[in-house]
């Protein structure tokens, strides 16, 4: 398994990185014996990687975890968990308030049975609460060693920036990585959340890589996803969020690219997510060893650029305004000079 370097941190991860969604999720997920099995392969695959929530099946996520990483060799992972949404109906048990953080965080970690988090990541953004007031809870946990670096997810790009100026500005850690929606079918991130993360010299790790499955190139042709698929379970909020015609005939390609390279369409699709190297590692996740093997795959093996530009031209993703804009205006007048590579902004491709 290949590791990258999150952000500019000196934390190294696997480019899998193993996705705990489904352990203990008992509509669409698997129980503690299936995950023990999952975690086992991974770990035996070189991962070092693992991420979680304490949103995660009502918690049984981390519970899980806190059963079978013992006995496992601590030092060598890296755990990444989260917390913003409800952990109950009081209303300090969300959000990003030094109250809930510090709770949350204790909470996590006494599930998980660790005494520390590598990774400490908010959920989502609280419009409520001042950013300061996150940054400096979350810093605050740093320096008393119950996480060793902090991440976002789900932020607007604005909002990362403006997280980590409070930061600079304070003195508190900034965020070293943040977790977003990204794979084939769904590249609203190019816009203006992945130039701002690299600008910030954060790490992407991506979520639903593969489109919560449709990306295996399991549903075509199927009008009826299989009992206890996730498509079968929360379909309505995936068909609008991942199904469309051309999107369709996206995975098509997919699988027509596997067939010829003889790999699976989930290794495929995982490798023309990391071909960028703005993004660190994606977010695998499975409720069998068995679907979890051709995602590990992708930790080795690399797509070649020819697939990589063909996938990448078949469904576009429309970057709108400024960037067309820009394709006018900025590019004819500032393209004459050789930028000093360090200095270079990235924007969405302005080709
Ligand atoms: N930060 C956030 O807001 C956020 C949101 C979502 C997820 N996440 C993180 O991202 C991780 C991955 O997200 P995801 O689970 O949505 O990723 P995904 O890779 O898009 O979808 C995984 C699902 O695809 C199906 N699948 C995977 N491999 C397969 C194979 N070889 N054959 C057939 N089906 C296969 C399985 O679902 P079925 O068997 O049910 O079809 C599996 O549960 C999560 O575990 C979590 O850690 C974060």
């Amino acid at each position: 398994m290949k590791n990258r370097y999150l952000g500019n941190s000196g934390l190294a991860v696997s480019r899998v990185c193993l996705g705990t969604m489904t352990f203990g999720n008992e509509s669409w997920g698997c129980g503690e014996k299936e995950s023990a099995e999952i975690l086992g392969s991974y770990l035996d695959s070189g991962g070092n990687f693992i991420d979680t929530a304490d949103l995660y099946a009502a918690t049984e996520s981390e519970k899980i975890l806190g059963k079978i990483l013992k006995g496992k060799d601590r030092s060598s992972l890296v755990i990444a968990s989260k917390c913003w949404f409800p952990v109950n109906e009081t209303p300090n048990a969300r959000g990003l308030s030094r109250k809930h953080i510090v709770e949350a965080c204790e909470a996590s970690l006494t599930r998980m049975k660790l005494d520390y988090m590598d990774l400490f990541q908010i959920h989502g953004p609280d419009p409520y609460t001042p950013i300061e007031e996150t940054m400096s809870a979350l810093d605050d946990l740093i320096r008393s060693g119950k996480i060793r670096y902090s991440g976002c997810s789900n932020l607007y790009a604005w909002q990362v920036v403006k997280a980590n100026a409070a930061a600079k500005q304070n003195g508190y850690e900034p965020f070293i990585s943040g977790q977003y929606l990204y794979n084939l079918i769904r590249r609203d991130i190019e816009r203006e959340i992945l130039p701002a993360c690299v600008d910030q010299g954060m790490g992407i790790l991506c979520w639903s890589p593969l489109a919560s499955g449709l990306l295996t190139g399991k549903y075509r042709g199927v009008d009826i996803p299989e009992p206890g698929s996730r498509f079968k379970e929360v379909g309505e909020i995936l068909n609008d969020r991942f199904i469309w015609k051309e999107a369709l005939e996206l995975v098509d390609l997919v699988c027509s690219i596997a067939d010829e390279v003889g790999k699976s369409p989930v290794t495929v699709a995982l490798s023309w997510i990391l071909k960028d190297h703005a993004v660190t590692s994606v977010l695998a996740g499975a409720r069998s060893v068995e679907q979890l093997l051709p995602s590990l795959e992708a930790g080795e093996w690399d797509l070649s650029d020819e697939h990589r530009d063909q996938l990448t031209a078949k469904l576009p993703c429309d970057h709108g305004y400024p960037c067309d804009w820009m394709k006018i205006a900025l590019v004819p007048n500032f393209s004459k000079t050789e930028p000093e590579p360090n200095r270079a902004q990235r924007f969405p491709p302005l080709a």
